[in-house]
C-alpha cells in the first residue's frame, strides 16, 4: 500500500498538475514578453527616427563624427509637398506624415500610371516630405525621399539636390535587400561620391540621369557624362533599378513639379 508521502508525490505528477503548471508558465512568459515589447516600443521608435535623421544628415554631408543627431537635425526643416501641384502643404505636420503608409490610403494615396511607373512603385501618397537645409535664410540643399524596385526588392533612400532642383549633392540608401558584394555596392562610399555634381534633368526638363554599364568615360563629352554614373560591376540590374527610381521621383509624377518651381524661384533670386 502507498504511504502518505508517495501518494502526495503521485498527485503532484498528475496530468492536471502538469497542465496547470504549463499553462501558468506560458501565461507568465507571454505577459513578460508583451510588457517588454510595450515598454521598449518608444525606445525602438526613437531609434528608428534617429537612424532616419542620421541618414538625412549623411546625405546632406552634415553628419559630424560624434555629433548629436537630434541637435544637428534641428537645423533641417521638414516640409510637406503636394506632388501634383508642387506646392507646400502646411495643414499636415511634415515631421510625422508617413508617406509610405499613406500610399495605400484611399483618400491620401494615388495609383502611379503604369507608363510612368519606372520605379515599380504602383501607389504613392499624394504628399511627400522634403527636408530643407538652409544657411542665412537661404535654402542650400533639398533632400527628397526616394524608393523603388532593385533586383530583389524595394530600395529606400534619400536624394539631396542643390536649390536648382537638378544638381546632385548626395544619394544614400538606408534599406534594401540587394546581394552583399553585388547590388549592395550602392552603399559603397566611392560609388555614392560619384553622384555629387551630376545633373538629373536634360535641357527639356525630363530626367536623364543614368547608372550606365561600365565606367563613365573620363575623356567623354562633359555635356553627356554629367548625366552618367558608373555601373555596379556584376549588378547591372540593381543599377538599373536606381536609375529608374531616381528618374521616377525627379520626373513629372514625382517631385518634378516641385523641383521646377524651386528652380524658377532660384532663377528669379
Ligand atoms: C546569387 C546571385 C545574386 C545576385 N545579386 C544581384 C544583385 O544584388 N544585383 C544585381 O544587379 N545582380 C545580381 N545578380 C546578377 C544578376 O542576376 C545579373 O546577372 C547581373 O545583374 C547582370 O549584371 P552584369 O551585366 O554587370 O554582370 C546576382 C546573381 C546571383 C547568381
Amino acid at each position: 500500500m502507498p504511504d502518505k508521502a508517495s501518494k502526495k508525490r503521485i498527485d503532484r505528477d498528475s496530468v492536471r498538475n502538469t497542465l496547470t503548471v504549463a499553462i501558468g508558465l506560458s501565461l507568465v512568459c507571454s505577459i513578460l514578453v508583451a510588457s517588454t515589447a510595450v515598454l521598449l516600443k518608444p525606445r525602438q521608435e526613437r531609434n528608428e527616427e534617429q537612424f532616419r535623421q542620421r541618414i538625412i544628415l549623411e546625405v546632406a554631408s552634415l553628419m559630424e563624427p560624434g555629433g548629436d543627431i537630434e541637435t544637428l537635425f534641428a537645423s533641417i526643416e521638414p516640409r510637406l509637398v503636394d506632388l501634383a501641384s508642387g506646392d507646400y502643404v502646411d495643414s499636415i505636420d511634415a515631421g510625422t506624415f508617413d508617406a509610405l503608409a499613406m500610399a495605400n490610403d484611399p483618400e491620401l494615396g494615388v495609383a502611379v500610371p503604369t507608363e510612368l511607373d519606372t520605379g515599380n512603385i504602383q501607389r504613392r501618397a499624394k504628399y511627400a516630405p522634403v527636408y530643407l537645409v538652409s544657411a542665412d535664410d537661404k535654402v542650400e540643399q533639398i533632400i527628397l525621399p526616394v524608393y523603388g524596385s532593385g533586383l530583389w526588392g524595394k530600395m529606400y533612400g534619400y536624394l539631396a539636390l542643390q536649390p536648382d532642383g537638378t544638381t546632385v549633392t548626395g544619394l544614400r540608401f538606408y534599406e534594401h535587400i540587394e546581394t552583399p558584394g553585388l547590388g549592395d555596392q550602392v552603399d559603397a562610399p566611392r560609388w555614392r561620391e560619384q553622384w555629387v555634381g551630376k545633373k538629373i534633368h536634360g535641357a527639356d526638363g525630363t530626367p536623364r540621369i543614368e547608372v550606365i554599364r561600365g565606367a563613365v568615360a573620363t575623356n567623354g563629352d562633359p555635356m553627356e557624362t554629367r548625366y552618367q554614373v558608373d555601373g555596379l560591376s556584376g549588378a547591372t540590374l540593381t543599377g538599373r533599378g536606381v536609375t529608374n527610381l531616381v528618374r521616377y521621383w525627379t520626373g513629372p509624377h514625382g517631385f518634378g513639379p516641385y523641383l521646377e518651381k524651386l528652380a524658377r524661384s532660384e532663377d528669379s533670386t
